[in-house]
């Protein structure tokens, strides 16, 4: 099998390498920038190889090939990897959508939100042909150490959330991806779903609004604890901001019986760290208590004198964009109302300098750098749903 890898950053780092270690395949790099194909090709025209430690164990591969131009590694990779930030997700699309084959698989891990709306925006009707494919987290916690050369797996989850179209390829797609990345793969409903039970849209933003909406512009001492620093002030938003995606879950089930189970932020906590959670009582203790999130600290950027907030963080710029304001552009379509995620998103964009609701409507002038199903044309709840079965089953 070929499997081209588009990215060039940590997550990239670990799929190159411990996929190419295995040696059953052939795994090639897609950077879109050159400079960075050109220092994955001088270190492994030297017989460099990359390595992939994680507690325990070190992998090393070395990819077949790197190349910034797409009809290089594009045509004949059965599968396509993005592991790439959400921004990069619709320019990549389009750049390696005309070398794709008809029968590719092609995907992003993780998709964040909407991810099957900029896929249909970028490829057209070429997505017929292919399967679509998205994970609803990076399977690990990874950092690079030498570009090129060597990667750190921090953490790596037990399993990952799978959405597809067409619904057909579910079955074979996990079994391979399980196989690949090494934990289970479990297919979801589809990618409404995976859109809408994101939970780190909730989490990443609704926590840096708790610890930051009320910062008086001083410099900060040193980076405050990001989950343990979550007061009760801060677990009431986010209990309330689950609340409202569960009351659009609940509207978009009426008319899309389809969409699949939608767990409470308390759920999804206690499923996936029961054994981490000290406390489990309330929302509150089961974030402060949980030993997987001890020590996490929120991201800062020195200053004279100490620290401010880092409003450029992904926790804002990625999980805003394409992710809480998709859910909140859905559930505009949907006529739910979302009074507390209204407000963290007014919050957030002020601080990001960027302009996507004005007075309560989808109007701002950074509309099209996000993925709310508006900025796509789609202003009906039947037009996002007929999409939804239409991708569903294609
Ligand atoms: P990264 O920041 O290391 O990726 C940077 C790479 O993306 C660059 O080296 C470049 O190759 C590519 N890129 C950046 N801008 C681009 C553009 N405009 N066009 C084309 N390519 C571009 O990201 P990382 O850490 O690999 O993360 C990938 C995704 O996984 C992100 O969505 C991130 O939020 C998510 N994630 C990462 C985790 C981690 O531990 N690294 C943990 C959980 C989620």
């Amino acid at each position: 099998m070929q499997i081209t890898i588009c990215g060039g950053g940590n997550a990239a780092h670990v799929l190159a390498g411990s996929l190419a270690s295995r040696g059953d395949m052939r795994v090639q790099l897609y950077l879109a920038f050159e400079e960075e194909a050109a220092r994955w090709q001088a270190h492994l025209s030297e017989g460099g190889r990359v390595r992939v430690s994680t507690a325990g164990t070190v992998l090393d591969g070395a990819p077949a090939r790197v190349s910034s131009d797409p009809a290089e590694v594009i045509p004949g990779s059965q599968l396509i990897l993005l592991a790439l930030p959400a921004f990069a997700h619709e320019s990549t699309l389009r750049q390696i959508g005309p070398h794709l084959d008809d029968d590719a698989r092609v995907g992003s891990l993780p998709a964040r939100g909407g991810f099957d709306l900029c896929a249909q925006a970028a490829l057209g009707d070429k997505l017929d042909s292919l399967v679509l494919f998205g994970l609803q987290t990076l399977p690990w916690a990874c950092r690079i150490t030498t570009y090129a050369r060597e990667v750190h797996v921090l953490g790596t989850k037990a399993r990952v959330d799978l959405a597809c179209r067409p619904d057909g390829a579910a079955a074979s797609l996990s079994s391979l991806l399980t196989g690949l990345l090494g934990l289970a793969v479990q297919p979801v409903s589809g990618f409404l779903n995976l859109t809408i039970a994101n939970t780190g849209q909730l989490i990443h933003p609704g926590i840096m609004y708790g610890l930051f909406h009320a910062w008086d512009g001083q410099p900060l001492a040193a980076a405050p604890l990001f989950y343990q620093g979550v007061t009760a002030a801060a677990a009431d938003t986010l209990e309330q901001m689950s609340a409202e995606v569960q009351a659009l879950a609940a509207a978009l089930r009426e008319r899309f019986p389809a969409l699949g189970p939608v767990p409470s932020l308390a759920e999804w906590l206690h499923s996936s760290y029961e054994a981490d959670i000290a406390e489990p009582a309330t929302l509150q203790s089961s974030f402060t208590s949980n030993r997987s999130y001890a020590g996490l600290k929120a991201p800062v950027r020195e200053i004279p004198g100490g620290f401010e907030p880092d409003f450029k963080s992904r926790y804002l710029t990625e999980d805003v964009p394409y992710g809480l304001l998709v859910t909140r552009g859905i559930a505009a379509l949907a006529g739910v109302h979302t009074p507390v995620t209204d407000r963290v998103i007014a919050w957030a964009q002020e601080r990001m300098g960027k302009h996507y609701l004005r007075d309560g409507a989808l109007t701002g002038r950074d509309l099209p750098a996000s993925r709310v199903p508006q900025r796509f044309g789609i202003d009906t709840l039947e037009d996002l749903l007929k999409l939804e079965s239409s991708l569903r089953h294609a």
